[in-house]
């Protein structure tokens, strides 16, 4: 189905977002040496790097607040699952047919990784509609905007985050309470009650709000949160529940990094299941 209403598709986007991924794949590869790990500094990845440079300047507590109020109400019209889905993939564009995956394709191959090893039906779900959020590169955000590890904002940055020396230019690393351990929040207040920089994560997860499951939604919320699930940082703003969805976080995670292949899913073979499923989970079509 086609679809609506796309002003225009940013140049270089879907580059920038692959590169990211693939800095993902390779930053947590299993059974990595130190000396690999290394390699994933600023002069290996200049692309990436400039990326999280920009993040990292633009991610502040009032920037975050300004685009919760911008999309959080979900004012941007409604869609299918399919609708949202057929609007990512045009991201994608035709300059390299056979290295590429589509976005779709990328869904797929998560939601089947998830299905094959025998989880249940809200898990595969999640693990298609985990990045339908990056429909925001199509309204115009900047991809340092849309994809990247996302932290908590109105407290102070962890060294976890990786690059944390790009936080220099974040106006926020001077501000008198947001610069500091607790910032705005009170000691394990709690995730749900803490603002994550802006991305296609926050984004999902506002909008599938109502119909899935807690770890489902904390798969969505916090995906790209590396700080947290791959390396304990903020332990000091968790919760019990938080704990709790920890575990599903961190389950869902290879799914999403190593679930790449490189046959591409059968799109007509699968359509059948994956129409059941949202209509197991959604309405005919959901606000975005
Ligand atoms: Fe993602
Ligand atoms: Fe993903």
């Amino acid at each position: 189905m086609a679809a609506t209403a796309i002003t225009s598709v940013p140049q270089g986007a879907h580059d920038e977002m692959e590169q990211w991924e693939e800095f993902l794949v390779g930053r947590y590869k299993e059974g990595k040496s130190e000396q690999e790990f290394r390699q994933y500094d600023a002069e290996a990845n200049p692309g990436v790097a400039e990326f999280y440079r920009l993040n990292h300047q633009h991610q502040t507590f009032d920037y975050v607040q300004q685009k919760e109020k911008e999309y959080f109400s979900l004012n941007k019209g409604k869609k299918s699952i399919w609708q949202a889905a057929e609007f990512l993939n045009t991201l994608v564009d035709d300059s390299d047919p056979d290295t590429d995956l589509t976005q779709i394709e990328h869904l797929l191959q998560t939601s089947e990784a998830i299905r094959r090893d025998g989880h249940p039906r809200w898990f595969v779900l999640t693990g298609f509609i985990h990045d339908l959020g990056k429909v925001l590169c199509l309204w115009g955000e900047p991809q340092w905007g849309v994809v990247g590890d996302t932290f908590p904002v109105g407290c102070a940055y962890s060294n976890q985050i990786v690059f944390p020396e790009y936080f220099k230019a974040n106006l926020d690393l001077n501000h008198p309470v947001y610069s500091t351990k607790y910032g705005i929040y009170e000691p394990n207040c709690g995730l749900d009650n803490v603002h994550m920089s802006f991305g296609h994560d926050g984004y999902i997860y506002e909008v599938m709000k109502p119909y899935l499951p807690q770890p489902a939604l904390a798969m969505l919320r916090y995906h790209s949160f590396y700080a947290w699930h791959r390396h304990d940082a903020y332990q000091h703003l968790m919760n019990d529940h938080d704990r709790e969805m920890l575990e599903w976080v961190r389950k869902f995670n290879p799914y999403d990094l190593y679930s790449k292949g490189h046959t591409k899913p059968d799109f007509k073979q699968l359509k059948p299941y994956y129409d059941d499923l949202f209509a197991e989970f959604f309405p005919a079509e959901i606000d975005w």
